[in-house]
């Protein structure tokens, strides 16, 4: 699996978010590929390109007197089929985390629960979510990818855990993906080298074909 985190970055923003997704919706492969997106451009990527489309979070909130705040419903209203929780960029606290786990599940939302150490996702693996993510927030957006230098966690958690692990921090080629699954990774979780390629459909080609062998 890829998930393809847009975070807030303009050139995934908008208009821009429809012409930098759109290759996906040509995309033959076995390999799910799934963007996660601004709230505010669920509705958009999922009416113009019809393609499955994941939030990047979701407020401990029960629907009504709740301001500005984003709930399950509207994100399953809006077309989302999934949410990322718990993002280094948008902590939450346990106690919120179970409650929007809760929360997505009630509203048919798949849920990937991110840890940022290892002792955190091990943790997390008791808790009923779709998939796990380690990533460790000090190699996010940097050149050193996750795998270059945490393999031995990584396989570690890979063994011990019961849920799909996905890892992210960093990736940016299609040698991280052939090691993260030599690791025992189910997928990968990418932002900045993707929204920043060249040719981003390049890039995600070339990821595809790294999972290819399996
Ligand atoms: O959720 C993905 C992420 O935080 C990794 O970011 O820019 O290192 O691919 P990046």
């Amino acid at each position: 699996m890829i998930f393809l985190n847009l975070k807030t970055y303009k050139e995934a923003t908008g208009k821009r978010a429809i012409k930098l997704l759109s290759f996906l919706k040509k995309i033959k492969s076995k390999i799910k590929i799934i963007p996660i997106a601004q709230a505010t451009d669920i509705y958009r990527i999922k009416k113009e390109l019809g393609i499955e489309v994941w939030a990047q979070h979701l407020d401990p909130i029960d629907e009504g007197r709740a301001t500005g705040y984003i709930s399950a419903f509207s994100l399953k209203q809006a077309g989302a089929s999934g949410v990322l929780i718990n993002h280094s960029e948008h902590k939450l606290e346990k106690k919120a985390i179970i409650f929007v786990i809760k929360k997505a599940k009630e509203n048919s939302l798949k849920t990937l629960l991110v840890g940022h150490t290892k002792e955190m996702v091990l943790n997390f693996d008791k808790l009923p979510i779709d998939f796990l993510a380690y990533e460790d927030e000090r190699l996010i957006a940097t050149e050193t990818s996750i795998l270059e230098t945490q393999a031995s966690i990584i396989k570690d958690l890979a063994q011990k855990l019961k849920h799909p692990l996905i890892v992210g921090a960093g990736i940016k080629s299609g040698e991280d993906v052939k090691n993260a699954l030599l690791c025992g990774v189910k997928g990968v979780l990418i932002a900045s080298h993707f929204v920043k390629a060249k040719s981003p459909k390049k890039m995600v080609k070339e990821l595809i074909s790294s999972f290819s062998p399996q």
